[in-house]
């Protein structure tokens, strides 16, 4: 496997699937929407090269399945939603919960519909205000963020949106801080310290994977609402860590106490395009509105898809086919484990 993955690792071969062909990712959960997207009509998603229809039936579950009429194969993203129900747009065929035919409107009354008629829905759960699909069954579970259930914490979601970059270059970017001084001039980066103390990687809780370190951060007017506090520089403990596939935790304790926790989240639309969204969790006294809360770590999110989005095709996932230095520990690490999982390991 390794060999593959150095022959053909450095360019990017749209021809040759470098891991979105990898049953083993069919087999995680990606979260592809927020649960509030699923109010309307029928959603589109592509997620590992298969194209999905997502839609709430009616008894409230969300229903993801191939995008794909039993009858004549027409795109269920282009039907509606009638009465609580799937319409497709070709012959009117409809879709209720978990993705049962329930009606056929050329049947005379009386007939039942086709009992070989229903989608065959993939596994898709709600968590975190998000929806999540595993195409396969599951073999990890949706990662864990326990300050979902502390009251004191508020939890504010984001749209979910389609990148032009590989989901390995997003986790690649999440676990790492060198970029900071250089990719977040806008925001925080500004005046950092290049240079990064050594530090393991650890076992950090609820299952994640990275390090701790300590920073001392600007505080600019702009991220004053958000810190909670009015000093110029301020001190923070953070840890970053990384749960497989392409999930990544951003924890920040300043000395106050207060706690902003980010869920950084990739779902593989192919090799070369993800789904990005993340949501955040504070302890804060709810004065700061969820709009100010999240436009600073949007303006962070831009600051690295302007970047990313020009860094072409997949991660090299070989050993040899980046050069990387100690402080590229944390993003060694995870490569090193999605490499392995994608191999069976
Ligand atoms: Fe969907 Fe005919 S193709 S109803
Ligand atoms: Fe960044």
């Amino acid at each position: 496997w390794s060999d593959g993955l150095t022959k053909r690792g450095h360019v990017y071969d749209s021809r040759m699937a470098v891991f979105a062909d990898n049953s083993v990712l069919t087999h995680h959960w990606h979260a592809l929407a927020r649960s509030s997207d699923l109010g309307g009509g029928p959603l589109s998603r592509r997620l590992l090269g298969r194209d999905l229809v997502m839609y709430r039936g009616p008894d409230g579950a969300v229903v993801a399945a191939p995008d794909r009429c039993p009858h004549r194969e027409a795109p269920l993203t282009l039907g509606c939603m009638k009465e609580g129900v799937l319409q497709c747009a070709y012959h009117g065929w409809q879709f209720g919960s978990g993705g049962s035919l329930v009606r056929v409107p050329s049947a005379l009354p009386g007939v039942p519909v086709p009992p070989t008629g229903n989608l065959k829905p993939y596994h898709a759960a709600e968590r975190y205000g998000l929806v999540w699909v595993c195409l396969d069954t599951p073999e990890a579970d949706i990662p864990c963020i326990s300050h979902d259930a502390r009251p004191e914490f508020r939890r504010i979601n984001n749209p979910v949106e389609h990148w032009n970059a590989s989901p390995t270059r997003l986790t690649d970017n999440f676990m790492d801080y060198t970029h900071f001084p250089y990719v977040h001039t806008g925001t925080f980066g500004t005046s950092l310290d290049p240079t990064v103390p050594r530090y393991e990687i650890e076992q950090l809780d609820d299952g994640w994977t990275g390090y701790q370190y300590d920073v001392d951060v600007d505080n600019p007017d702009s991220a004053r609402a958000i810190s909670g506090q009015t000093a110029k520089k301020l001190h923070r403990h953070m840890s970053t860590g990384f749960t497989l596939p392409f999930s990544v935790r951003s924890t920040i304790h300043y000395e106050t106490g207060l706690e902003h926790i980010l869920l950084l989240l990739a779902a593989p639309v192919d090799d070369v395009h993800c789904y990005f969204t993340f949501v955040v969790w504070r302890n804060d006294d709810f004065s700061v509105s969820a709009e100010e809360v999240i436009a600073f770590d949007r303006a962070i999110g831009e600051e690295d898809r302007r970047m990313l989005e020009r860094v072409p095709g997949v991660l090299p996932l070989s050993q040899t086919g980046v050069v990387s230095v100690q402080a590229d520990k944390g993003s060694v690490e995870w490569r090193r484990r999605f490499a392995g999982m994608l191999n069976g390991g």
